[in-house]
């Protein structure tokens, strides 16, 4: 058992940010968990950059652009936060703390990139790397915080709340409280206590639950379905993000193609050379939102039966230019037969972003006492259907610091409430003798990939809706059969919240009979639907 007064689950940006702030506080304990190493995060393979300030921009320009991509769901007060507050913050805990070389150009200042939906060059970067330069700094930084305790290879299987863990029968008056989250340790292969007077999902998104994704293996919706297991109020669902840009090639499916490629230049085309996106968007062209440019595509493919369209920086840019903007893709694409600097690129959407999750409010609280989110995780409402592309980073830069100083304010004020051992019930395995069988969690982790991308992905409807929800509730029949039999692993633990966050989001979709940003259907009420951009 482990007692810590914050446990934070999630080392990506908005996680660590939150570690960092409250490690501060010589007097706090904090638990930091990951289902593997530290780096394994959403944020480690963020390409693009960080949105800061442009040398002729503003913080209401910001909000404009936020307010426009998002479609008319995003929440001012989310975006004036983030636009006042994030470039300052980026200053202080990514380039001052964790010493983070951000591009500068022949002056020494910052190199401002572009992408789709600005008004103005605000994104910064390292090369097409800058996830992971920002995880390596942040990640070093609290290395060398002696109040945090580090448990990688540890899985959050359940959230541990009252009144539904408690052994007094009188708890079940009192409002839902989240005391830490029952742990799989995969070396140990056991599930420990873990007790907190707060506790922080930082879990990242569900692009997993699709057949073609941008996210590493972890996106499976693990905070998401937790939360949802334990009363928390979810908000946004239906909004799944597809990047227009993931490599089309057998072999590196879902290795994402920045925007920031389109950003210097780079012009969608279809296989006769056809530069398709003046079509779609007469004003932003390849720059649209991402929404809009993800049904282009589709339609595109649909119309012409292609397996995929064409992205073109090499006739835009000298080849020097771009192999040393974007040093990474140009390895990649090279490993499999594509010299960016040369050939345009095959690319096709992939799910990337999900713009819902657990509702928070300005400090990240969700609607359970005691349980913040932080990032992709949560739903701030700050990309309301459609995210302008980096702000994702920044939000968690942001909300990961309003959470921890408001949790260090919170616990400063009153007596930290950590139940005690008795007063949680251990976990039990001692009736489970089934190990769980890969193949099965494999297969069924593909079919709610299959559904998800076919039913409920850029174009839906109705009927599609209805039927992958009859599908996915028969497999989640299946699954919670086989989870209560089955010693537990990572990858069946895995299983359970991809099937819970799957139904989550193809039941908000039905819900939502209006077209908007990210959520197409073509039977949209407003008669949307057939307006394909
Ligand atoms: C990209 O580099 O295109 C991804 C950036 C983002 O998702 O905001």
């Amino acid at each position: 058992m482990i007692e810590t007064d914050v446990l934070i689950i999630g080392t990506g940006i908005a996680g660590a940010t939150a570690a960092l702030r409250l490690a501060e506080n010589p007097n706090l304990r904090i638990a930091l968990i990951t289902r593997s190493e530290p780096h394994d995060s959403n944020t480690y393979w963020a390409q693009g950059g960080i949105i800061h300030r442009g040398p002729d921009d503003r913080a209401e320009l910001l909000v404009e652009d936020i307010l426009a991509a998002g479609a008319g769901a995003s929440l001012p007060e989310a975006a004036r936060i983030l636009a006042e507050e994030g470039p300052p913050l980026l200053n202080e805990i990514l380039i001052q703390t964790s010493k983070i070389e951000f591009d500068k150009n022949k002056n020494g200042d910052l190199n401002y990139g572009n992408e789709a939906a600005h008004q103005r060059r605000r994104i910064i970067h390292v090369g097409d790397g800058t996830g992971a330069a920002i995880s390596k700094g942040l990640i070093a930084a609290l290395k060398s915080k002696p109040n945090i305790q580090w448990f990688p290879d540890a899985t959050a299987v359940d959230l541990i709340t009252y009144p539904h863990h408690s052994r007094d029968p009188l708890d079940t008056y009192k409002p839902i409280t989240c005391h830490g989250a029952y742990v799989f340790d995969h070396k140990g292969r056991a599930v420990h206590r873990t007790l907190a007077a707060i506790t922080i999902l930082a879990t990242g998104g569900l692009g997993r639950i699709y057949r073609n994704t941008t996210n590493p293996q972890g996106s499976r919706g693990d905070g998401l379905a937790m939360a949802h297991r334990a009363g928390a109020r979810i908000i946004n669902a239906e909004y799944v993000q597809f990047h227009p840009t993931a490599l089309a090639v057998p072999g590196s499916e879902g290795f994402l193609i920045s925007e920031a490629v389109r950003g210097e230049g780079g012009v969608l085309l279809t296989s006769d050379g056809h530069p398709f996106m003046q079509d779609y968007s007469p004003q932003w062209k390849d720059l649209a939102p991402r929404d809009v440019v993800s049904r282009a595509i589709h339609h595109v493919m649909e119309k012409n039966e292609y397996s995929y369209v064409l992205l073109d920086i090499a006739s835009q840019k000298p080849a020097e230019e771009i192999r040393a903007r974007f040093p990474n893709i140009y390895a990649h694409c090279l490993k499999f037969g594509v010299d960016i600097s040369r050939d345009p690129i095959p690319v096709v959407p992939a799910a990337h972003y999900f713009c819902g999750g657990v509702q928070v409010d300005e400090v990240g609280q969700s609607s359970i006492e005691n349980l913040y989110a932080v990032g992709e995780a949560s739903c701030t409402g700050l990309h309301g259907a459609n995210r302008l592309a980096s702000t994702s980073l920044l939000e968690g830069l942001v909300w990961g610091n309003r959470a921890a100083r408001d949790i260090a304010a919170k616990l400063d004020k009153a007596p930290r409430q950590i139940p005690t051992r008795e007063m949680i019930p251990p976990w039990d395995e001692s009736h489970l003798d089934a190990d769980s069988d890969p193949a099965l969690i494999q297969g069924d982790m593909q079919t709610i990939q299959n559904i998800m991308w076919h039913y409920v992905g850029l174009v839906r409807s109705g009927e599609r809706l209805s039927r992958a929800i009859r599908e996915l509730r028969h497999l989640q029949n299946e699954i919670e059969t086989f989870y209560r039999v089955t010693k537990l692993s990572d990858g069946l633990i895995g299983l359970r919240n991809a099937i819970e966050s799957a139904l989550i989001v193809a039941q908000a979709a039905r819900h939502n009979r209006q077209s908007r940003g990210c959520h197409y259907r073509v039977d949209s009420v407003d008669g949307e639907g057939d307006r394909l951009i």
